[in-house]
């Protein structure tokens, strides 16, 4: 497994591949590997002839105030795990050369980074398109494959991909759970025993809400009312947003017209979490 860290060689190798007619696909990333991870680099492997895996804890997506200097990393383990899983070069490119002094260019995507997690994180998907767009100009891929934990994110990507033509396919996979059904996040490893106990609750609400939704409830009002308790009661957790909302636009809507994505954050703590999930009316 190749690891290049230089933006020419990357971009440059990435030119001869296509040269080649070679099909690429990109998983971008922010390191510190979990299953959901090696989840999107194991498809990706059956997607194309170069399997890249891009690590960069990208500044441009965190505020001031949030936790971009404690974001865990390990390089070294993220090496181990992504050669197991059969990736063929990482990509590893250092903040001051994708970001050098008098960096000004920025990407926004405007309606659906509005709302659920843009509410508390006005600046966080123009930070998100940004790299994106970058990332793929460097590697340029056919594929790239993200994961639908970050649903908002695929959304975006989505939309920047349609909206500026870009000549790749973006592939959404499912979310990867803990066997308790805790989402996995990079983020979880904040959590003390009783946090994690309080996160629990969300996947709980979620599935919950899938169950009663697979049952043929459809209304908003009637599934809040089930699932809104199960948050107010926990003093270690404060919930940022609740939603339901169309799987496209992220527009909300008030009634379930066969599937809708049910999405939500939430404090735990002072790690902030977020989870969605499918809901299919019978
Ligand atoms: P990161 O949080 O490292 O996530 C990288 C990819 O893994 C994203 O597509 C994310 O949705 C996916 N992923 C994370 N947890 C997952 C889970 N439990 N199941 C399935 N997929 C999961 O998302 C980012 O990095 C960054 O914003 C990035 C796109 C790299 C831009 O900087």
């Amino acid at each position: 497994m190749q690891v290049i860290k230089d933006l020419q060689e990357m971009q440059n190798l990435a030119l001869a591949w296509r040269a080649r007619r070679e099909r690429i696909v990109l998983v971008p990333t922010m390191g510190y590997f979990h299953q959901g991870h090696l989840s999107l680099m194991e498809y990706g492997r059956t997607r194309g002839d170069h399997l890249v895996v891009s690590i960069f804890v990208n500044p441009t997506q965190f505020s001031p105030q949030e936790d971009l200097d404690r974001y865990p990393r390990d390089f070294k383990r993220d090496c181990d795990l992504a050669r197991g899983v059969g990736v063929d070069l990482i990509f590893a490119p250092e903040a001051g050369q994708m970001y050098p002094a008098g960096y000004q260019t920025f990407v926004t995507v405007t309606d659906v980074t509005k709302g659920l997690c843009g509410a508390s994180r006005p600046t966080h998907f123009q930070g998100v398109a940004t790299v994106v767009l970058k990332l793929f100009n460097l590697v340029q891929p056919d594929v790239a494959v993200f994961g639908e934990k970050d649903y908002q994110q695929l959304i975006t990507v989505q939309r920047l991909a349609t909206d500026l033509n870009l000549p790749v396919e973006i592939v959404g996979r499912p979310l990867v759970r803990e066997s308790d059904g805790l989402a996995l996040s990079s983020r979880n490893v904040y959590l003390n025993p009783e946090e994690r106990r309080s996160a629990l609750k969300l996947s709980q609400a979620l599935l919950k809400a899938r169950e009663l939704a697979a049952k043929g409830e459809r209304s908003r009002q009637n599934l809040f009312a089930i699932l809104e308790p199960i948050f107010s009661n926990d003093l270690q957790m404060a919930l940022d947003y609740l939603v339901l909302v169309d799987e496209q636009t992220l527009e909300e809507i008030t009634e379930i017209k066969g599937r809708a994505r049910l999405a939500l954050a939430a404090w735990v703590g002072r790690t902030r979490l977020i989870d969605n999930i499918l809901l299919e009316v019978a």
